[in-house]
C-alpha cells in the first residue's frame, strides 16, 4: 500500500517486514552519530490537528535522523482557526512540494482525505477514535522484543476502549502477527462490534482479562471524546478497572505493563505499576521512534 491509514490493506508479512525494519532502526539510534540519508532530498509535512507530545516528536525526529526536511504545520497556530478548511489548508502545503504527510486529526477520516486531497504518501497518526496504526505496531513490537515472538501470546487491554483508537487499531492488528487480545472495561465503555473480529474476545471482568496475559495495556478515560464528560464515580473506575500490583498478580509471572500515553497516573494505572519492574511504558516510547523510522522508509523509499 502507498498508504498507513488503518491496516486494512496490509498483509502480515509487511507488516512483519516493518517491524523487523524497527530492529535495524533501533541499532542507527544507538550509534554516536544518530543519521541515515534514506530520505535526503525529500519533504515530509508533520500536520497536526489535534495535540500530541509522542506521536509528534518521534515522527519528527524519525524523518530528521533519515534526512528528510520536516515542515511541522500546528493547527492550533495555523489559519484553521480562522476557519480554513482541510482541504485548503492541504492544497497550500501541497504547493510547498510536500513528499509525504504525518496526520493526527480528531476527526475519523481525516488521513484519507489528506491522503486524496494531496495525492501524496499518507501516515495516520491518529484520527478519532477510528485508527492509530504506528502506536499498534511499537506496541506490537514492544511485546515481540519482549517475548521473541507474538505467536500465542495474550494481550489484555483494560480501560475505555469504546473511545480508544490505540485499543482498535491494537485489535485488528494483534491478531494478524498471531496473538490473543482480550478488551476489557465497563459495559459502558466496551463497543460489542469489536467481538466481530477474529481472534478478539471482549469482558467487563479484569480479573479474567488479566488471567493467562503476557501484556497487560491500561487505557486512558479518553473524557475528550465523551461529550459530557466520564459519568460514573472515578474512584469507583479505579477501584475496579485500575491496573496495579494486585491486578497483576492474576497475569502470567513474567507479564509487562503498557500504556500508550498520556497516563493519568493513579486512575486507569497505579504509580506502582507504572514505574515498577514490569512496566514498558519508557520501552515504547523509544520503540515508538524506530517504528515510524521503519514504517516512513517502507512506504517512501523501498519495502526490503
Ligand atoms: N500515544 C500517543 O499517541 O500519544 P500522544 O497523543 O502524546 O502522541
Amino acid at each position: 500500500p502507498r498508504h498507513l491509514l488503518d491496516f486494512q490493506d496490509w498483509s502480515p508479512e509487511r507488516l512483519t517486514a516493518i517491524l523487523d525494519n524497527a530492529d535495524t532502526m533501533l541499532q542507527v539510534l544507538d550509534r554516536p552519530v544518530k543519521k541515515v540519508p534514506a530520505l535526503q532530498g525529500l519533504t515530509v509535512c508533520n500536520a497536526f490537528f489535534e495535540n500530541s507530545t509522542r506521536t509528534r516528536t518521534s515522527f519528527e525526529l524519525a524523518a530528521r535522523r533519515m534526512s528528510a526536511d520536516v515542515l511541522t504545520f500546528a493547527a492550533g497556530s495555523s489559519s484553521v482557526s480562522k476557519g480554513e478548511s482541510l482541504r485548503d489548508t492541504v492544497e497550500v502545503l501541497t504547493a510547498y512540494k510536500v513528499d509525504a504527510y504525518i496526520v493526527r486529526h480528531h476527526a475519523a477520516g481525516a488521513a484519507h482525505l489528506v491522503a486524496r486531497y494531496s495525492g501524496k504518501p499518507v501516515i495516520n497518526a491518529g484520527d478519532g477514535r477510528r485508527a492509530h496504526p504506528t502506536q499498534a505496531l511499537l506496541d506490537a513490537y514492544t511485546v515481540r522484543q519482549e517475548f521473541g515472538s507474538l505467536e500465542g501470546k495474550r494481550v489484555a487491554i483494560i480501560g475505555d476502549v469504546r473511545h480508544s483508537r490505540v485499543a482498535r487499531s491494537n485489535a485488528e492488528l494483534l491478531p494478524m502477527l498471531g496473538a490473543e487480545v482480550v478488551l476489557c472495561g465497563p459495559a459502558t465503555l466496551l463497543p460489542s462490534d469489536l467481538a466481530a473480529l477474529p481472534g478478539v474476545t471482549l469482558t467487563s471482568d479484569p480479573k479474567e482479562a488479566v488471567r493467562g496475559a503476557h501484556a497487560v495495556m491500561a487505557l486512558r478515560l479518553q473524557k475528550e471524546r465523551m461529550g459530557g464528560g466520564f459519568l460514573g464515580s472515578l474512584q469507583e473506575y479505579a477501584d475496579t478497572y485500575q491496573v496495579n500490583e494486585t491486578l497483576m498478580a492474576e497475569a502470567e509471572s513474567g507479564a509487562i505493563v503498557l500504556h500508550p500515553g498520556p497516563m493519568n497516573r493513579d486512575l486507569e494505572i497505579s504509580g506502582e505499576a507504572a514505574d515498577g519492574p514490569r512496566s514498558r511504558i519508557l520501552q515504547q516510547v523509544e520503540n515508538g521512534q524506530a517504528i515510524r523510522m521503519s514504517v516512513l522508509y517502507h512506504l517512501l523509499v523501498g519495502r526490503d
